[in-house]
């Protein structure tokens, strides 16, 4: 079963390969029922003895939020670690020690951290499912089923699209699995990023494989006109040991009002968020503007993503 260690372990979520096309779909449909309870009502009490434990090595608004309010929506409750500063110490005991000791307090752990490959490693520690919220520079499969789930939304599929990734495509988290999806979905990826930010070649050849057809560009006006999504992200400034070399980036890409209004009336433009200065405010109220609506989509997105984790089943939804 996919995301299992074992046919009897937990069922986890580290990388977005963890879940079949059918899985994703799965989970995209669940959260559809999900909507009302998300807006608590329903009001919901599937997951009333289960406690999720969120810990976040790493600062986050969205992810962190949006994870306990879905749990709340379920009827859950959420405890939380969030020691930074621990990193210094010394990052795999820390780490494992701390997976050791949550895994026997909570039904549940949603982890974010520095380390690219802490999720998976956690998932072999934990007797509970273990979901990745961020690895460092490695994957971020939630965020991904939120970005599916606006597109679907907005767009009425998947398949097929052509999808413009912009910015960061070397350390964006969110990038590298939502690449790896649409490439599974056949979707035609645009890579437009610096030289020195374009995804790693065993990626681009991982998504080849796949069945993704990709293609780059340098500058966002080479695709605004025939795209379907604009994805746009932040540079990742602290993944850069020199921040010399963030400089010569930042800012590489910014798109606003006048840029945009040469893209077609039916591209959505997402963004996971937070942005620095590559999304202007003015493209905030153009009908374009979807992150907002995708940062929303965390809610019943992650309620469908606890459900699946901890064996609740979506009919329960309400609806
Ligand atoms: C992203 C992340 O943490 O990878 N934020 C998020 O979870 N929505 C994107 C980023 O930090 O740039």
């Amino acid at each position: 079963m996919p995301g299992r260690a074992s046919s009897t372990g937990p069922r986890h979520l580290t990388h977005i390969h963890d879940l079949s096309v059918e899985d994703m779909v799965h989970l995209l449909d669940s959260a559809e029922r999900y909507v009302a309870a998300a807006a608590g009502k329903p009001a919901l009490d599937v997951a009333h003895d289960k406690i999720l434990s969120t810990t976040f090595f790493e600062p986050s608004t969205r992810t962190r939020l949006s994870f306990e309010a879905a749990m709340a929506r379920l009827g859950g409750r959420t405890i939380s670690a969030s020691e930074p500063g621990a990193l210094s110490v010394s990052k795999g005991e820390t780490l494992s020690d701390t997976i050791r000791m949550v895994s026997s307090y909570s039904d549940v752990i949603v982890l974010r951290h520095s380390w690219e490959g802490s999720a998976r490693l956690a998932a072999r520690l934990s007797r509970v499912p273990v979901i990745n919220a961020g690895d460092g520079a490695g994957q971020h499969p939630t965020q991904t089923l939120v970005d599916l789930y606006t597109i679907r939304r907005n767009l009425g599929r998947i398949e097929g699209n052509r999808v413009a990734i912009v910015g960061d495509l070397k350390y964006g988290r969110t990038v590298h699995s939502l690449a790896d999806a649409l490439a599974r979905f056949h979707s035609e990826i645009v890579l437009v990023a610096p030289e020195s930010l374009q995804l790693p070649a065993d990626t681009r050849s991982r998504l080849e494989a796949a069945g993704g057809k990709i293609s780059t560009a340098n500058a966002l006006e080479e695709v605004i006109g025939d795209v379907d999504v604009l994805y746009m992200t932040r540079i990742q400034k602290e993944r850069f040991a020199d921040l010399e070399e963030y400089r010569k980036v930042k800012g590489t890409y910014a798109l606003d009002a006048a840029t945009l209004s040469r893209a077609k009336k039916s591209t959505i433009v997402l963004h996971p968020l937070p942005r620095v200065d590559e999304v202007a405010t003015d493209v905030d109220s153009m009908p374009q503007a979807k992150y907002f609506e995708q940062a929303a989509a965390g809610v019943p997105v992650r309620m469908a993503v606890l459900g699946w984790c901890l064996g609740i089943d979506p009919k329960e939804a309400g609806r």
